[in-house]
């Protein structure tokens, strides 16, 4: 028991000898001080003694009514778990059963847990009175998860978890709206062994935290085994602030070359660790080349580029949904379709189509989200393109690898990339989504997220006028936008300018850049996992490579950094702030220039100070397309 100082009490010895007698007694600093004991009135002294104890009634005898609390709320084995007795009625025993066979007499006692499971533990509390008991029920999870959980396609009311369950048969997920506290489950569903399977959560409530946690059973199991608390996020109402990460070019096939697995790992707990809403993957994170080389295109081999790439993403997508943008090195395009090529080749992209969408629980159009809606014959809709938005912000994904009806990049021996790049396109049906999405949105702020501009070449304000980016020509010497897209309305560097789009980002070169056109930021996004630390294609963003003539276009504001890390974007009603989180191995922060988890760099962007440099529709930026401004590369 806890006595405040100069508190008086009764003694509860005194009672169970069934007298009905007080002792009056003091907390002096330290020291209980017993005063007097009588079966009528006591003086009561202060510390100093001079007082007098008022007569006061028989205590009423009555039971005590247990009740206990526990911390941690969700703990995972051998974790300790301290137990606090908040029973009512002054019981003077107490007896703990943990609901694994251990015992305690400890008022208040501590517990670690060998197995996870849920336990029901009772406290009885006894008085001279008689006793109460009462039973809570404590979820002790592995120490390390077991399934493989990526959450996916968040909206204001609902997120999918894609759920790879190879060590039980039967899954399902329990939630509410409090740490520990889970009104709403699932019901079981039966996993396979080699797919995921997708348990969608629904009717939730927009801007809200979702506490979950998974339970799955073998075939031969009775009970269910209990996974860590979860959280995630839905969408958030316009004036909320909130933040998302994105990575670059991950490339696992290149090990030792550009990718490090210890790192890749590292560079996912980094971000994992500061919670944002949603992680965007930007592409050549799937790449089949490899398979391709050997003649080994199958849809096992395919799966299993997908299926590596989830032992990277379950280290955050248990706690935040996962979007993923076509990469050029993923070959999901659909010109290989033709008959001119091989079976293995036409093959591939079906595979990477039903890989990348059985794999990752991605967006489809319906309320919440807009995007492609044609089905293509062995995927179903291709979830490539997809625009929503989450706060103040919209975020657009655009894709223009499958659309292309040529060879973007060498993929086929013997069949080189086009010489045209003018054949290189997000097709006619993306840029008429693409320009309705940016021009209905209200969002105080746009994102465009793009493997990369083009989806050719090195650089970014290095080619913005080029081809259907920017109209002209790759020398800049002539434009030709309304002979070779007669039917588009502007360039899409021009509509993302008109449309005011804050960020462009894009990964394909390998390092960390900002540069902006026209108001713009066209935003490099770095590899998570090059333990080279290298800038590949640097060379490509320098300033004296880049000559836009009638453009915005500040050299000073060029930045360069070398890998690996990602980007933690944190979007507010009065800004934006975009920081480089580095991921670094122990031992390579001389080599890296830098340590693991520290922001490389950030900036801000007001979000009145970046409508100001915006051009108008009618500025010099637009006018320039109206005219034969030479561009001098
Ligand atoms: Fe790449």
């Amino acid at each position: 028991m806890h006595f405040a100082f100069g508190q008086s009490f009764v003694s509860s010895e005194w009672r169970s000898s069934g007298i009905f007698g007080r002792c009056a007694a003091r907390v002096c600093g330290r020291a209980l001080v017993v005063l007097a004991c009588t079966l009528a009135a006591l003086p009561v002294a202060g510390c100093g003694g001079s007082s007098s104890v008022s007569p006061s009634p028989p205590p009423t005898a009555v039971a005590p009514t247990a009740a206990f609390t526990f911390l941690p709320t969700s703990p995972s084995t051998d974790q300790t778990v301290q137990f606090t007795d908040t029973s009512t009625g002054s019981p003077t025993s107490w007896v703990w059963t943990f609901g694994d066979g251990w015992t305690s007499t400890v008022q208040n006692p501590t517990h670690a847990y060998s197995s996870a499971s849920t336990f029901s533990v009772t406290l009885t509390a006894t008085n001279a009175t008689g006793s109460g008991s009462a039973t809570n029920t404590v979820g002790v999870a592995p120490t390390e998860a077991r399934l493989n959980i990526v959450l996916g396609r968040p909206t204001d009311s609902s997120v999918a978890a894609s759920v790879l369950a190879d060590v039980g048969t039967q899954v399902y997920l329990e939630y509410g709206s409090a740490p520990g506290n889970y009104a709403s489950a699932t019901q079981p569903q039966t996993a396979a062994t080699a797919y995921p399977v997708v348990i969608e959560l629904g009717g939730l409530n927009p801007s809200s935290r979702y506490y979950y946690r998974a339970r799955y059973r073998a075939a031969s199991e009775t009970s269910f085994h209990v996974e860590p608390e979860r959280s995630f996020q839905t969408a958030r109402a316009a004036g909320s602030a909130f933040s998302f990460a994105i990575q670059g070019d991950s490339h696992p096939e290149r090990t030792n070359n550009m990718f490090n697995a210890d790192l890749y790992a590292l560079n996912m707990q980094n971000a994992a660790a500061r919670q944002p809403d949603f992680y965007i993957a930007l592409g050549d994170d799937f790449s089949v080349e490899p398979l391709l080389n050997k003649g080994s295109v199958t849809q096992s081999n395919v799966d299993q580029l997908f299926a590596n790439q989830r032992s990277y993403f379950r280290l955050l997508g248990h706690s935040m949904s996962v979007f993923l943008v076509n990469g050029n090195h993923e070959q999901a395009a659909a010109y290989l379709l033709s008959d001119q090529y091989p079976t293995l080749y036409r093959d591939n992209p079906i595979f990477q189509g039903k890989a990348r969408t059985t794999y990752f629980a991605l967006p489809a159009p319906d309320v919440f989200y807009s995007g492609d809606t044609t089905p293509v014959a062995g995927v179903g809709l291709l979830r490539d393109y997809y625009a929503w938005e989450w706060g103040d912000a919209l975020f657009v994904t655009i894709d223009p690898y499958w659309h292309s009806p040529v060879p973007v990049d060498d993929a086929v021996p013997g069949v080189n990339r086009t010489s045209d790049p003018w054949a290189i396109t997000m097709g006619d049906e993306q840029y008429a989504w693409f320009k309705k999405v940016l021009e209905t949105s209200h969002a105080k702020y746009k994102f465009v997220f793009e493997h990369h501009v083009l989806g050719t070449g090195r650089g970014a304000a290095a080619l913005v006028h080029q081809y259907e980016w920017g109209g002209y020509d790759k020398s800049g010497t002539t434009y030709q936008f309304p002979a070779k897209r007669p039917t588009w309305y502007k360039p899409i560097h021009q509509l993302m300018v008109e449309n005011k789009v804050t960020i462009f980002f894009a990964g394909h070169d390998h390092l960390f850049s900002r540069e902006q056109v026209d108001g713009v930021i066209y935003q490099e996004v770095p590899n998570p996992a090059d333990n080279t630390y290298t800038a590949f294609n640097a060379d490509a963003y320098k300033p004296s490579k880049i000559s836009l003539p009638g453009a915005r276009y500040d050299p000073s504001y060029g930045v360069t950094m070398p890998n690996a890390g990602h980007l933690y974007v944190t979007v507010s009603p009065s800004h934006v702030t975009v920081a480089y989180v580095r991921a670094v191995l122990p031992g390579d922060e001389s080599k890296a220039g830098a340590t693991n988890g520290a922001v490389a760099f950030s900036y801000s962007l007001p979000a009145a100070s970046a409508d100001q440099m915006r051009p108008t529709r009618n500025s010099a930026s637009t006018a320039r397309l109206k005219t034969s401004a030479r561009l001098v590369q």
